[in-house]
């Protein structure tokens, strides 16, 4: 069958939609971009906020017209919306026939063959303890960037998160594994590699934990760079830091959700941190790693939060001066421990408001972060030509912040040196200070990478 696929949500349902290219690709399934020429169109969803129904909606009413004319048009809904809201999918949209959450995956050829050849439905909401997918490979678009899941679900239940309902409980990848799929993302041509997880810090597999990870990643030749996202501030091991200060392909950004800077609301949020911990924890980051980025995500209008508990969040906001934040308005999500024992009682406009109020303060002070890197040189890992002007080049500093630079011999994957010259809110301009230097032996070019 011909098949798209359509991802929404965030990085670990980018590298499921990977993986379930690969598991169709190997019943001979094939994939379009284009869904006029689809038999199969799939959709792999979120649920972290009601705006990300509402797409998954949408979209679902695009494909009711859609498949008026074109009849044996099947249209799955997969991940996290699927999971979560399973029933109401099945029952109240005719027009699916495929419901599979994020531990179905393997289940999805099965799926399409009874729709296909039985006019069954074909639905799997089974969360399992052990699914890790560690035996697919996943198919990858050619890239500088390569994600990697080192494990799946869930077990801190955050009283607002739906993630813990939607994919299940906690489970880590075998570190031998994760490091045989980063040989062959290396030999592919990828640069660099994010591993992901709901949170990083409590990955373990038999003695090794995290930091043992990141190093035995590092240590594969051909990449330059690793990313992790994210950690949870209640664990954040010290062994780590020391490994990101000491080891210069282990990125100095750390994404660190703050969620809220009020004691209170930070415990009724199942956060299990207090302010004062936080902002320890970020003193002694900076300590030991002094050059580090630090970025967050921010809840605004959590049930309860008070003018006064919003003001303690933009306190710390503006202590810690974070180089980017990622900003919310409180979502009530269905099957929540916040929906169950807590009322969902800030009004929207009051949400709207201390939104806006968060946003200015942290475009700021992102403005001012980048101001402060004018006149540095940076190694740059060029990525894309950039959005505005595709005679440019975008590429990432170490820290994870965004330059625009212009460079005639440059190609994604490339390391050069940069000379910043202006700073945005969101990206740095530079120019050349030294073009590439990918023709240099690896070894010799990482070594050369950590000179500044
Ligand atoms: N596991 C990651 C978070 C994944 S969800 C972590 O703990 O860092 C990404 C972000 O979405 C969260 O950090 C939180 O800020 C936001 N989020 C999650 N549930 C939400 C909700 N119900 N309403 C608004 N924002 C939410
Ligand atoms: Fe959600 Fe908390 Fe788990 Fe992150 S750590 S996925 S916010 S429950
Ligand atoms: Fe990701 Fe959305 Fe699921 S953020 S984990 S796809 S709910």
């Amino acid at each position: 069958m011909k098949i798209f696929l359509e991802t929404f949500g965030c990085q670990m349902n980018e590298y499921d939609s990977e993986l379930i290219r690969s598991i169709l690709r190997s019943q001979q399934h094939t994939f379009v971009d284009n869904l006029d020429h689809a038999e199969v169109a799939l959709l792999n969803t979120c649920a972290i906020r009601e705006n990300a129904h509402e797409k998954i909606y949408y979209r679902l009413d695009e494909l009711r017209g859609r498949k008026r004319r074109q009849k044996k048009l099947v249209v799955g809904v997969l991940g996290c919306m699927a999971q979560n809201l399973r029933q109401e999918l099945a029952e109240h949209a005719p027009i699916v026939d495929i419901v599979a959450g994020p531990d179905s995956y393997k289940r999805l050829p099965l799926l399409i063959d009874a729709v296909l050849g039985k006019g069954e439905k074909g639905f799997d909401f089974s969360l399992s303890e052990y699914e890790t997918y560690s035996d697919i490979a996943p198919q990858r678009q050619a890239g500088v960037n390569a994600w990697i899941a080192i494990m799946r679900g869930c077990d801190n239940f955050c009283t607002f998160c739906v993630v813990p309902y939607t994919r299940g409980r906690e489970r880590s990848r075998e570190p031998k594994n994760i490091v045989a799929e980063v040989h062959r993302i290396a030999a592919e041509g990828f640069r660099q590699v994010t591993l992901l997880g709901q949170n990083v810090n409590s990955y373990r597999f038999e003695q090794h934990d995290f930091a043992d990870l990141m190093e035995m990643v590092a240590a594969v030749e051909g990449i330059r760079r690793v990313r992790f996202t994210s950690p949870h501030p209640k664990d954040f091991p010290r062994k780590l830091l020391r490994a990101m200060a000491a080891n210069p392909k282990l990125c100095k950004h750390i994404h660190l959700p703050l969620q809220s800077g009020s004691d209170s609301v930070l415990d009724r949020m199942g956060r299990t941190y207090t302010k004062k911990e936080y902002l320890d924890l970020v003193d002694e980051i900076r300590t030991i790693i002094p050059e580090v980025s630090l970025t967050t995500d921010v809840i605004c209008g959590f049930c309860g939060e008070t003018d006064t508990d919003f003001e303690e969040t933009l306190e710390v906001v503006r202590r810690v001066e974070f180089d980017s934040a990622f900003m919310f308005k409180y979502s009530q999500r269905k099957q929540t421990i916040a929906e169950r024992k807590f009322e969902d009682d800030v009004p929207e406009e009051v949400k709207t408001r201390r939104l806006m109020r968060l946003i200015d303060l942290q475009r700021e002070i992102s403005k001012q972060r980048n101001t402060v890197e004018v006149g540095k040189i940076h190694d740059v890992l060029v990525e894309e030509p950039s959005k505005k002007n595709p005679h440019e080049w975008l590429g990432r500093t170490d820290q994870y912040k965004g330059v625009v630079f212009f460079d005639e011999s440059a190609k994604p994957g490339d390391f050069v040196q940069v000379r910043i010259n202006a700073a945005g809110t969101n990206t740095l301009r530079g120019t050349i200070e030294r073009p590439s230097w990918r023709r240099l032996p690896v070894m010799a070019a990482a070594a050369d990478c950590c000179q500044n």
